[in-house]
């Protein structure tokens, strides 16, 4: 990897978005979500909120993710990468303390839930880390495939219910 991707946004944001790991571009900018997945990111939050007559951009929120580093080739963080980074992230969301966290796809899921199911089955719901109260949603990238397309309107009601809940 060329850089170590922290994080971006707001430090004192009331709303927190997790996702895996940085891709290609991430690790090329040092910035989470700048490429393709990110571009939908940004398009969902900045699109959602306008809609809803909420005044919040992707600027005003706090967005990391699990591991800082980019995997090799992308793959999925390994046990013993999200536990080294998880301490990280751990650090960050309580020094930040938001109102709620959206965790996108499953790595979020498994650093900061106790939960077996998967995201289909999650997704839509209040969960808590930590007294926290935490939405979990599908990953950017999942909803770029085209064969998911019908998960992207159900993206949309999560995040719409996440940007009411801590913005009303
Ligand atoms: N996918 C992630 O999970 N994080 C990023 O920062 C970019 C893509």
């Amino acid at each position: 990897r060329a850089r170590i991707v922290f994080g971006s946004g707001n430090e004192q944001a009331r709303l927190v978005f997790v996702g895996e790991g940085p891709g290609a571009e991430e690790d090329e900018q040092g910035l989470p979500f700048v490429g393709r997945a990110g571009q939908l990111l940004t398009q969902m939050i900045d699109g959602t909120a306008k809609k809803e007559g909420i005044p919040l951009q992707r600027k005003d929120v706090y967005i990391c993710n699990v591991v800082k580093c980019r995997p090799p080739g992308n793959r999925t963080p390994q046990p013993d990468e999200m536990e080294t980074c998880g301490q990280f992230l751990v650090r960050q969301l309580l020094a930040i303390r938001p109102k709620a966290i959206c965790l996108l796809g499953a790595t979020a899921v498994k650093a900061l839930l106790d939960r077996k199911e998967g995201v289909t089955k999650l997704r839509g719901n209040w969960y808590r880390w930590r007294e926290i109260p935490v939405m979990v949603t599908y990953h950017p990238s999942y909803l770029l495939r085209p064969y998911n397309q019908a998960a992207k309107r159900e993206a949309w009601e999560d995040l719409k219910k996440v940007l009411h809940y801590v913005y009303d």
